[in-house]
């Protein structure tokens, strides 16, 4: 099983993000910190980053016509693409919603996902740790 690990916009700058919201990490530093959890849980992983949505959505289409499972932080992408749920909605294994901070917690925009109704699940709020998590998650869902 290989996972498609999948980052949104603004992500690869995390270093110059708010640090009281997404901690003190640059990308470099995300990129690490999955392949660690990965390598740990015995899992092959691929971690893709775009700020485009179109690039997004096709990178969508290849996970979903080779069934790769998806850990997927779609960034303010979550908030109103419709066009990346439907993308979502399209593929044939799991895919995980994953989120650095809690966006409930946060301003009122960030309280809706377009994106967690097609979705396994969300997991949000556990900084860098969000991504172990659906690490995990995904290891037993494709069981
Ligand atoms: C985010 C939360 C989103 O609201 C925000 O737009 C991001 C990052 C997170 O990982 O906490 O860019 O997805």
């Amino acid at each position: 099983m290989k996972i498609l690990v999948l980052n949104g916009p603004n992500l690869a700058r995390l270093d110059l993000r708010e640090k009281s919201v997404y901690g003190d990490y640059s990308y470099a530093d995300l990129e690490k910190a999955v392949i660690g959890f990965a390598k740990a849980e015995n899992v092959e992983i691929e971690i893709k980053q775009s700020d485009s949505e179109t690039e997004l959505i096709q990178l969508l289409h290849s996970a979903a016509d080779n069934k790769v499972p998806v850990v997927f932080n779609p960034a303010a992408f979550t908030h109103y693409s419709y066009a990346i749920r439907d993308a979502v909605a399209m593929l044939k294994s799991p895919i995980i919603e994953v989120h650095i901070s809690n966006p409930l917690s946060r301003e009122e925009f960030r309280h809706t996902s377009v994106i967690s109704g097609v979705v396994n699940g969300t997991i949000g709020g556990f900084g860098l740790d969000s991504y172990r998590l659906a690490i995990i998650a995904m290891k037993n869902l494709v069981k």
